[in-house]
């Protein structure tokens, strides 16, 4: 690798090079006994948007947010925050940069209301102004009306949503979201979802873990996928796809028996893997490239081959895994060990 952190110089101050990352580690570890939880991370996190880090359970998603959340020390490497450096400053980035997930702090027993007024009073707001903050934020995550209920009476989609409120009361430069739709049902996680990109509209940059490839796919500028402490990839989702190819076709014949005909075609035109499916009539290829695609179609006219379907597709992000890693993101929560993920 040939990153460099940034150093507190004159020309970053000034400016520089562009901005300064909102986040930048190199050869960042953590050991918990023999277990290597984080295993030489390197991570550049351009200010604003969403960055994206990806990776299966156990992969290092949370040890990496709490070494930078300051939560926990480096074991080796180097992280700057905001920055600031997180062995040595880390107040300034504790005063700047807010943290929600799996570690909630919300107090069972008070109401929503009652949880997020405690929380401003100790930012420092008046009784009265906290009172109205609190009831902004519960207004705007949808969740007004449960706001005198107490918590532990909460969903697990509500309590995310408070969680995420309680968290920018004051509305933090960077947020960590560790897994912030884990556990919940498909409409929870779409009022999550407004609520990233709500922060990122304010202004916020928001480093968000999820073992779910679509989460990322639909957020993120850019992805870090982990894998047993180790950054196995970073890019755009586009990049990432790419870079296992530029998506697959599926072909369907009208006539099953002209099936096998129509893949030697396949093979000649793409020179690239064509299966032949359980379904009698169904063929699909790998595409690396999709320029030579637009050949098939007039040769299987030419050979008298009907079709009734042609259809070229990206790999999803599952295929995208698989290719990395060799493994799926298979999502065993029987086996949670470490997350207390709100169920
Ligand atoms: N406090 C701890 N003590 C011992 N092992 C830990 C501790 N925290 C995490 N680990 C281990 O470190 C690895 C990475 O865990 P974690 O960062 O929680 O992964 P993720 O958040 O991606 O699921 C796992 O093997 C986990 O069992
Ligand atoms: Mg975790």
């Amino acid at each position: 690798m040939e990153n460099e952190l940034h150093t507190e110089t004159e020309s970053d101050i000034v400016g520089g090079m562009g901005q300064t990352p909102a986040i930048e580690t190199l050869g960042l570890i953590k050991r918990f006994g023999a277990t290597t939880a984080v295993d030489g991370i390197d991570l550049t996190v351009p200010s604003g948007g969403v960055y994206g880090v990806l990776g299966p359970n156990g992969a290092g998603k949370t040890t990496t947010i709490r070494m930078l959340a300051t939560l926990l020390p480096l074991d080796g490497g180097l992280a700057r925050v905001l920055g600031h450096d997180v062995a040595t400053e880390a107040d300034s980035i504790r005063s700047k940069v807010s943290l929600t997930g799996q570690f909630a702090s919300l107090d069972e027993d008070l109401t929503g209301i009652e949880n997020l007024v405690l929380l401003a009073r100790l930012y420092g707001y008046s009784r009265p102004a906290a009172r109205s903050r609190a009831e902004e934020l519960l207004a705007a995550f949808g969740i007004a009306d449960a706001g005198s209920r107490q918590v532990k009476t909460y969903s697990g989609g509500m309590r995310r949503r408070v969680d995420i409120a309680a968290s920018i009361i004051v509305t933090p430069e960077l947020i960590f979201l560790d897994e912030p739709t884990t556990g919940l049902d498909p409409r929870s996680r779409n009022q999550v979802w407004d609520i990233v990109r709500a922060l990122v509209a304010g202004g916020t940059t928001v480093l968000l873990t999820t073992q779910y490839l679509d989460e990322a796919d639909q957020l993120a500028g850019r992805i870090a996928v982990i894998d047993r402490g180790k950054v196995i990839a970073e890019g755009t989702t586009g990049e990432l796809k790419a870079s296992v190819g530029s998506g697959s076709l599926h072909v369907r014949v009208l006539d099953p028996a002209r099936r096998s005909a129509a893949a030697d075609i396949l093979r000649t035109i793409l020179a690239e893997q064509v299966f032949e499916e359980a379904d009698s009539a169904a063929i699909s290829a790998r595409l690396d490239s999709t320029s030579s695609v637009a050949a098939a179609l007039p040769a299987f006219e030419a050979a008298g081959i009907g079709i009734a379907s042609f259809a070229i597709g990206q790999p999803s992000l599952d295929e995208v895994f698989l290719a990395l890693t060799g493994h799926t993101t298979e999502n065993d929560t029987a086996d949670d060990t470490v997350g207390e993920h709100t169920t």
